[in-house]
């Protein structure tokens, strides 16, 4: 729509339109064309002689547009108007296809520009990044190219594909695949769709792909039919390719040899339906040749937006699962050997849900994927939709869901090291991103390369193993270590992380934490601040105040020695006060948690100022607290503890270590129970249905003991548990039906 408005604008049109209030892309395109956006959504002005309307807000049932239609002034859809444009010109070509369309339409638009046969274009986004300037337009009435959309024209009530509407001379097809759920039912329907309109032009066919090699075989029209692919009987076959650092070189049987300035196979494909549309309409190989090398890809396709020696960002579009693969692969040829994060937000609910085993896998084909909330389109109510980009993570440790912008900019720092490709992904705002990853990327660039950068008085280390830090017996390289032995070396230490803006991981007796990465970029603590003091005795109850460092064992045996009752329900339970305040440690025969006898605790906040948090603040549920949310550091706790019996408290206790010791395997490397029960099943016995107990993967298998245990014989590599974890993971869904989501804390 922004394209079209720029171009009526050029056309001399007085132009105006509705939008939201959100930002998009296109709102610089609009403010530099002067083209004026109305905010009063219930005000259609009066002096109007055309109401256009979209899919975007309701199409025809739009307030604005049933109020035109009252006032007897004329409307028509956005592919009816963009028919009505072309129809006046000489040569008119569609680029039609399910991914890719917009880098093509872009290149051939690129090509006849330069070839100086001056175009008119509408493509999807708002301008190319080798071009200055917005969509052109020119009275010259000689080529139109248009990205022919197959999306609906207002759906759900017309589901009309919009491309239909249009009457071009020539049509490329770039590929036909299954997208758009709330337009089409199944790939049939698209199928459907694309063929009809093949019917209106001649063809420039992709012949590698089924459906349109199928279309081929069937045709019998008497348009004209060119066809290019890798397939031997195509008029255009590209023989062999081959990346370079600054693109991709490729030939063409009986041609020649050309070069695109773009990456992945995909667009090979998309620039030979270019050069091949271009030699036919009788440009010569070589001119042709000359100009699409220089042709560096149109807005946020495959475009690096930040590049330093050592990090590369890099924003993509990529929405649908086909293309989040060839996306992957292009990147993996770009950049090869270099590790890729991807930080995905998806396009739609409706998408997702249809579409979630493919986001699945492609998703996973990064080295690490974080995945954003899903961004819906004005179109969906998030209430109507059961899907959420959880489920997209549930798949594999691979991959990683984050709520907030803000734990995804932590997370980041936290884990890139030089030489990390980092990929902004999806058709939503993602790419707003950018700004803030390049500064946390010039943030941990100052610190490569320092031995040690700043003065402290703490003991800090430089890259130390973490491995005698987790009970799994994981090794990661922590960037600075210290252990904090007093409550100051816990606030000194998160003061210092928030001056030099260093990442910061607190552990206590890393009994609930598995480290998925090799490296901890920024600073970690190993708690060991000790200290239990008793606040005052009355009424049978005793308040005592205890450090997060403390461990729960010492003080569980401390308790039974006293006769201080409400703890004994954790006997056994490895780890620290804080650890088992931060993740709400619990023991489910009977049902009690860490937290049951907690009054209040000190936090030292984000900002380093320290506070008194009563029980409510911590919003404590199974295996949770808002501590995992704010990131805040339990000083001390203090808990109320009912005096009673030595005698019936060591009893609970020896029953609960009697069933620990029955249940679960004891004196081995593993971090308890890897998975949190879904509802009130227990993940270890869906893991042993799944006939899992015993299987492993290299050093790490699951206990034969109890399934929800996974077990390092000592050596385990990363890719073994990942690997053991996946497999798990997809026995159970397949068996239940079930995801299983992580219980520890995965770093
Ligand atoms: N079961 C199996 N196969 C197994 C494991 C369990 O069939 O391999 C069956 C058991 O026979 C039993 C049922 O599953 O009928 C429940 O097992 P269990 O009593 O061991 O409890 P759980 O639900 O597996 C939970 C907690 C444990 C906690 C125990 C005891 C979770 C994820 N796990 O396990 O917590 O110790 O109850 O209260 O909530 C931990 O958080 O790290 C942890 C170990």
């Amino acid at each position: 729509m922004a394209n079209l408005a720029v171009i009526l604008k050029k056309m001399g049109k007085e132009i105006s339109g509705f939008d939201c209030q959100e930002e998009f892309i296109t709102d610089s395109l609009l403010k530099k064309n002067k083209v004026k956006v109305l905010n009063d959504l219930n005000f259609l002005p009066s002096a109007v002689d055309l109401v256009v309307y979209s899919a975007a807000h309701q199409g025809r049932e739009n307030p604005l547009v049933k109020e035109a239609v009252n006032r007897g002034i004329k409307t028509i859809s956005q592919p009816q108007l963009i028919n009505e444009l072309m129809k006046d010109y000489r040569t008119k070509i569609a680029v039609c296809g399910c991914h890719g369309k917009t880098t093509t339409t872009s290149l051939l638009a690129y090509a006849l520009l330069k070839l100086k046969k001056q175009p008119t274009y509408l493509a999807g986004v708002p301008y190319f990044n080798s071009l200055a300037g917005a969509d052109y337009f020119i009275n010259k009435k000689d080529y139109f190219v248009v990205e022919a959309d197959e999306y609906g024209v207002s759906p759900p009530n017309d589901l009309t594909s919009k491309f239909l509407f249009l009457t071009p001379d020539w049509i490329i097809a770039t590929n036909i695949d299954y997208d758009h759920p709330d337009v089409y039912r199944n790939l049939e329907e698209v199928k459907t769709a694309f063929y009809k309109f093949f019917h209106k032009a001649d063809l420039i066919l992709n012949l590698d792909d089924p459906l349109q090699a199928e279309f081929i075989r069937k045709y019998s029209g008497n348009k004209k039919i060119i066809t290019y692919g890798f397939s031997s009987s195509a008029d255009y076959q590209i023989v062999d390719w081959q990346t370079t650092d600054d693109g991709v070189f490729f030939n063409l049987k009986k041609i020649g040899q050309f070069k695109i300035s773009l990456f992945g196979f995909h667009n090979v494909l998309n620039a030979t339906a270019v050069i091949a549309l271009l030699i036919e309409l009788g440009n010569s190989p070589a001119s042709v040749k000359k100009i699409i090398e220089k042709f560096s890809g149109a807005k946020r396709r495959m475009e690096v937006v930040y590049n330093n020696n050592n990090f590369t960002l890099v924003d993509d579009y990529a929405h649908h699962p086909r293309e989040i693969e060839a996306t992957i692969k292009g990147l993996r040829e770009r950049y090869p050997k270099r590790r890729l994060i991807l930080i995905f937000q998806p396009h739609t609910f409706s998408r997702t849900e249809r579409l979630l085993i493919d986001f699945q896998k492609s998703l996973s084909l990064a080295d690490i994927t974080f995945v954003l909330p899903i961004f819906g389109s004005a179109r969906e109510q998030e209430n109507d939709y059961k899907i959420s980009s959880k489920d997209i993570a549930k798949a594999t440790d691979k991959i990683y869901y984050i709520e907030s912008t803000q734990d995804l900019l932590n997370k980041v720092e936290q884990i890139i090291k030089p030489d990390d490709v980092i990929v902004t992904m999806g058709a939503g705002d993602v790419y707003r991103l950018a700004e803030e990853i390049k500064k946390r990327i010039e943030k941990r660039k100052k610190h490569f390369g320092k031995k040690n950068c700043f003065k402290t008085d703490l003991d800090i280390k430089k890259d130390v193993d973490l491995k005698p830090f987790n009970t799994l017996k994981m090794s990661a390289a922590a960037e600075y270590f210290f252990e904090a032995k007093t409550r100051d070396d816990l606030i000194k230490g998160k003061k210092l992380a928030l001056k030099q803006n260093l990442p910061l991981l607190v552990i206590g007796g890393g009994s609930n934490i598995a480290l998925l990465n090799d490296k901890i970029n920024g600073l970690v603590i190993k708690n060991s601040y000790q200290k239990l003091e008793v606040i005052e005795e009355k009424d049978g109850y005793v308040l005592i105040l205890v450090s997060s460092g403390y461990p729960v064992a010492r003080l569980i045996t401390l308790s039974i020695e006293n006769g201080w009752s409400g703890l004994e329900y954790h006997h056994g339970l490895p780890g620290t006060v804080g650890g088992a305040i931060y993740m709400n440690s619990k023991w489910t025969r009977p049902l009690t948690y860490f937290s049951d006898n907690l009054l209040y605790a000190y936090l030292v906040d984000d900002n380093g100022k320290i506070k008194k948090a009563n029980k409510e603040y911590f919003q404590f549920a199974y295996d949770f607290s808002i501590l995992q949310k704010t990131k805040e550091i339990v000083l001390e706790a203090g808990f109320r503890l009912k005096k009673d019996s030595k005698e019936r408290i060591k009893k609970r206790a020896a029953d609960v270590l009697k069933y620990r010791k029955k249940t679960q395997p004891l004196g081995v490397f593993s971090c308890g129970c890897f998975f949190k029960n879904p509802g009130n099943i227990s993940a270890g016995y869906l893991i042993d249905q799944a006939g899992l107990k015993g299987f492993s993967v290299g050093d790490y298998f699951v206990s034969p003991v109890h399934a929800n245990f996974i077990i390092n014989r000592g050596n385990g590599k990363k890719e073994d548990i990942l690997q053991l974890l996946d497999i798990i993971k997809s026995k159970v869904k397949k068996k239940f039906n079930i995801d299983l989501e992580e219980e520890v804390i995965i770093i």
